[in-house]
């Protein structure tokens, strides 16, 4: 598929993917491995797909380009999403020269154990492909240490590589062709997943980006769709969360046994309704917890239950605040919830957690035992409209 004159995406679909990084990303889009070919009067691919998708990439790949004419391919990132199909690519074409960051050699040699041709580039390297030029630039910790930019001079096209990307598979391809109600919900789940822990060099990078002062007309991220109608939306974007900007809004998180920490969590959504704050109550034993990460990324506030179940926190909620306390939030309000039957640990546990997670507990959790009556709802409510109010008193 043309991007422009002499500019090809040659990547693929992956249409039924719903598990990524093995099962720790959940992917209800699908994604896509995205590839690009340069066609000056050298040739150049930069980054290349899955593993399981080689054979189809070198097929698709054979048709727009006679392989043994590719002067240089660039890996942009070692993760195996993008690299996996090096080892069919250059066992078919072992003098072309592979262009990677510091770190990038180091994860590649790592990863496959060949001696391959390569060129270590560091950030304002070029390479003349003829009319138009690549130029390199290093993005450590976006997501990985080896990650790297490759702008293309002329067409101005930034290929960002995981940075700006989402997993979503489309025949649109483009961000003009696509749902972008869609794409963004991909998009802001992407950075929440993945990303949240790097924001202070994304902020950093898009700081750098925009003193370099190089026009950026197509950002062409290795996931997802190609920005070129508003590519400035994505960047724009990316320096908000990455500033952890979010929403006056509470996220109710919690799981129950016997509904008494559900009844709870009813009660206190009524307390911050009344303070007419936007509230959305996800129990997480039925709500995918990426979708959960991505909703309480948006959010100002979370509001976290659980009952006591063998002194401790029920086991549907464990994971999520350990993947809360690794992705490090901004900015976040926080306050814990939960019933007991007959120790009650669960509340302190929770608080201490989210502590250790960075997010201010803002007021004392609220304990109950075995099932609320009319007061403890009362108390939950009053709880809910004391945190929204202080909420409100902080925006
Ligand atoms: Fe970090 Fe898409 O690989």
């Amino acid at each position: 598929m043309k991007i422009v004159d002499g500019v090809y995406w040659v990547g693929v679909a992956d249409w039924g993917l719903r598990h990524f990084h093995g099962f720790e990303l959940s992917t209800h889009k699908g994604s896509s491995y995205n590839s690009y070919l340069i066609k000056d009067e050298k040739i150049a691919l930069i980054d290349t797909v899955w593993e399981p998708f080689a054979e189809e990439f070198l097929s698709k790949l054979q048709r727009v380009v006679d392989l043994e004419s590719i002067d240089y391919v660039i890996a942009n990132h070692g993760e195996v999403d993008h690299s996996g199909a090096l080892p069919a690519l250059m066992e078919k074409i072992p003098e072309a020269t592979l262009v990677v960051s510091p770190r990038g050699e180091e994860s590649l040699r790592y990863h496959y154990h060949q001696d391959w041709n390569f060129q270590v580039v560091k950030t304002g390297d070029r390479i003349s492909l003829g009319r138009k030029e690549l130029v390199f630039i290093e993005a450590p910790m976006l997501h990985w240490p080896d990650s790297m930019f490759t702008y293309l001079t002329e067409d101005n096209i930034l290929m960002s590589n995981d940075a700006f990307g989402m997993h979503y598979a489309s025949s649109g391809l483009f961000d003009d062709l696509v749902d972008m109600e869609e794409v963004l919900r991909e998009a802001v789940k992407y950075y929440a997943n993945i990303l949240t822990p790097f924001s202070r060099q994304v902020v950093k990078k898009i700081e750098e980006l925009k003193k370099m002062e190089v026009p950026v007309d197509i950002i062409a991220p290795s996931h997802g769709i190609i920005w070129r109608k508003d590519p400035g939306k994505i960047i724009d974007l990316y320096y908000r969360w990455g500033r952890g900007e979010s929403q006056e809004r509470i996220i109710i998180a919690y799981d129950t046994m016997w509904e008494a920490t559900a009844r709870m969590a009813y009660a206190i959504e009524e307390g911050i309704h009344e303070e007419g704050i936007d509230c959305r109550l996800l129990p997480l034993a039925v709500t995918d917890r990426n979708d959960v990460v991505a909703e309480v990324f948006q959010a100002r506030g979370l509001l976290l239950g659980s009952p006591t179940f063998n002194r401790s926190i029920l086991p549907t909620v464990a994971p999520f605040l350990e993947e809360v306390k690794g992705l490090r939030f901004q900015n976040k309000l926080g306050a814990a919830f939960g019933s007991y039957g007959w120790s009650g640990e669960a509340v302190s546990i929770l608080e201490k957690n989210l502590k250790e997670a960075g997010i201010e507990v803002l007021q004392e959790g609220i304990n109950v035992k075995f099932q609320p009556n009319q007061e403890d709802l009362e108390k939950c409510r009053t709880f809910a409209r004391e945190f929204a109010a202080e909420m409100k008193k902080r925006t």
